[in-house]
């Protein structure tokens, strides 16, 4: 059916009409290869380092993101991305992360990023040390878990990704007494959340960084007084010649966050420390 009395504009219109329909199921199909599109991911410790890095990966792979972290200055780098709105959360602290999940939630994918490193053997270790040391790198993912669990079970259906590091019961490593004992209690804690809810839709898994650039690493070395030494002998534990970025650190958690058949398993990617 000619509609404007002219054939030939007809024929481009239908042209342009097809062109139309065309972008938008290519618009579609590409949105559709977006891995993450629609879901919701909580991100603790997001101000810097690999859980930035991850909270902008989530984000460009299609997911709304709501990063938090103690430090509001540091969230400050976030504003403005898209797919991302910020909140300061301190996970210590149980009002504080029952009131922004019910806040920003129900949730698709949580990634609990928040840990600190002590250095020091068992001798060295101060008993406050291990209590913080538990309390962020263990306590704080029990409880941001235990807020997010209800609702993805109501729907049958979540990730939870649990920071560990390769410094755990994967490997001993000198000097991190505290860390390494409560970084393997990460990996107690994701095989035992997957083993209780493996049947109802639930994948818990943990990433198990080797060292990795970032805010707090580069603190680390400084502290060590020379700090040219200490990079060398960091980046010389590591077979691959290199410290790890958090962006490669960041594209396994968006694989973890989408990833649907593994659940309780610890995932080591340490620029080959642990082979
Ligand atoms: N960098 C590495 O080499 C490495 C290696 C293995 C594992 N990891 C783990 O990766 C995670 C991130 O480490 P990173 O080195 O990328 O980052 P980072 O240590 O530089 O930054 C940590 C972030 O955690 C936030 N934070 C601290 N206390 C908090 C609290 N109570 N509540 C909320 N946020 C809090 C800080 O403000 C900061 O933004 C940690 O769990 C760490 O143990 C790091």
């Amino acid at each position: 059916m000619v509609e404007d009395g002219n054939p030939e504009g007809s024929a481009a219109a239908g042209d342009c009409s097809r062109n139309r329909s065309f972008d938008s199921k290519h618009e579609d199909a590409l949105k559709m290869r977006l891995p993450l599109q629609d879901k919701r991911v909580l991100v603790t410790a997001a101000g810097q380092g690999i859980g930035r890095a991850s909270a902008l990966a989530f984000a460009k792979a299609g997911a709304s993101v709501v990063a938090t972290d103690i430090n509001a200055e540091a969230l400050k780098s976030l504003d403005g991305e898209t797919g991302i709105e910020t909140r300061v959360l301190d996970v210590l602290k149980d009002d504080a992360v029952n009131a922004v999940i019910a806040a920003t939630g129900p949730f698709d994918v949580l990634f609990n990023c928040a840990g600190f490193v002590h250095s020091g053997s068992v001798l060295d270790m101060a008993d406050k040390d291990l209590d913080f040391a538990f309390d962020l790198n263990v306590r704080a993912m029990i409880r941001t878990i235990r807020a997010v669990l209800p609702s993805m079970l109501a729907r049958g259906d979540g990730s939870i990704i649990n920071m560990a590091s390769v410094a755990s019961s994967i490997k001993g490593v000198p000097n991190r007494c505290a860390y390494t004992v409560t970084k393997a209690a990460v990996i107690g804690l994701t095989k035992s959340v997957a083993a209780d809810y493996v049947t109802q839709g639930i994948r818990c898994n943990a990433i198990c960084p080797g060292t990795v650039e970032s805010p707090s690493l580069q603190d680390r070395m400084k502290a060590q007084g020379n700090y040219d030494e200490a990079r060398a002998a960091f980046i010389a534990r590591q077979p691959m010649g290199r410290l790890g970025t958090p962006e490669e650190i960041a594209d396994l958690a968006v694989y973890l966050a989408g990833a649907t058949y593994t659940s309780g398993q610890a995932y080591a990617i340490d620029g080959g420390w642990g082979i």
